[in-house]
């Protein structure tokens, strides 16, 4: 089936936005995150698409980001679709200040990130030995996907110290400013992530993320790109007046793999022979 028709599929099959039902709590930091326990009964770290700190894409980073990360079983907070109603929006609204708001929150849906209970703020690469595969995995989904500065990783306060990536607005080459002209001479390139170098970490420990990358599907590439809502702007990430939907998933999928969908694969089977190990040689792909 064709990347396209993936897509159609993939957008029909969506899975439905959890409902956030009460406010937890708000944070000052770039987006102004705020928590909510939604509809599942679970707590999620919810960006608003209005957040000043993003300009409406960082949540499509942050969706798309972390769904890869899934794929390659990097460790990355489940993300999903929060629909937040106006019985709690307008209750932000009434008193911005004391949800820590420099914009005025929306109903509608917006991103949302499995809170992590009992972890460290942001930190970089330590603990290295309790978690030598899942910093292998990140130092992958970094290096695939292009963390040019900004790079957040937490660790349960707990032992052993497990490490989740979170904050995922600033990824990709030209961030959230992305666009076709900024990220198509990236791909051809694969430089690994400066942050993850000298710490020990070794082809084994990024095996695995790299043997699943090598086996990601078309299939699974159009439920990643298809996941943003409609509603968050298509539109503007296409230029198109009125898409239809398989020509708009298939445009939001070239726009952001740089490439037509049906060279999608090549270019990741690209990534795994020039992976470089650490000495500065080719990593081979048969060892991944
Ligand atoms: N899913 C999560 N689980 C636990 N802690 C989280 C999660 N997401 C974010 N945090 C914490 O909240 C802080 C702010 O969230 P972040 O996503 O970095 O927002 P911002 O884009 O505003 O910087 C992070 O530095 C981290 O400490
Ligand atoms: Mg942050």
């Amino acid at each position: 089936m064709a990347l396209a028709d993936l897509i159609v599929d993939a957008c029909a099959a969506r899975p439905h936005p959890l409902v956030a039902v009460r406010h937890e709590g708000s944070w000052g930091s770039a987006c102004k995150p705020q928590r909510f326990t939604c509809d599942d009964g679970a707590l999620y770290s919810v960006k608003f698409i209005q957040n000043r700190h993003g300009d409406g894409r960082g949540a499509f980073n942050e969706q798309v980001v972390a769904l890869c990360g899934e794929l390659i079983g990097a460790p990355v907070p489940p993300v999903r679709l929060i629909e937040v109603p106006a019985a709690l929006t307008d209750v932000m609204n009434r008193n911005p200040a004391a949800y820590l708001l420099d914009f005025a929150p929306q109903p509608g849906i917006h991103h949302g990130s499995k809170w992590m209970d009992d972890c460290s703020d942001r930190a970089g690469v330590e603990h290295v030995d309790e978690n030598r595969q899942r910093l292998g995995s990140l130092e992958v989904l970094y290096t695939w996907l292009i963390c040019r500065s900004d790079h957040q990783l937490i660790y349960s306060n707990k032992t052993p110290r497990e490490v989740y990536s979170v904050d995922h607005t600033t990824f990709l080459p030209g961030e959230f400013n992305w666009n076709a002209a900024s990220l198509l001479p990236e791909y051809a390139i694969v430089v690994p992530d400066a942050s993850f170098q000298g710490k020990g970490l070794t082809d084994a420990d990024r095996g695995p993320a790299l043997d699943r990358l090598r086996r990601v599907t078309e299939g699974e590439v159009a439920v990643v790109v298809s996941r943003p809502p409609d509603e968050w702007g298509y539109r503007l990430l296409t230029g198109s007046r009125s898409p239809s939907t398989s020509w708009l998933g298939a445009t939001v999928c070239s726009t952001t793999t740089s490439r037509p969908p049906p060279r999608w694969l090549p270019t990741h089977t690209h990534f795994f022979s020039t992976y470089p190990t650490p000495s500065g040689t080719s990593a081979s792909t048969s060892g991944c």
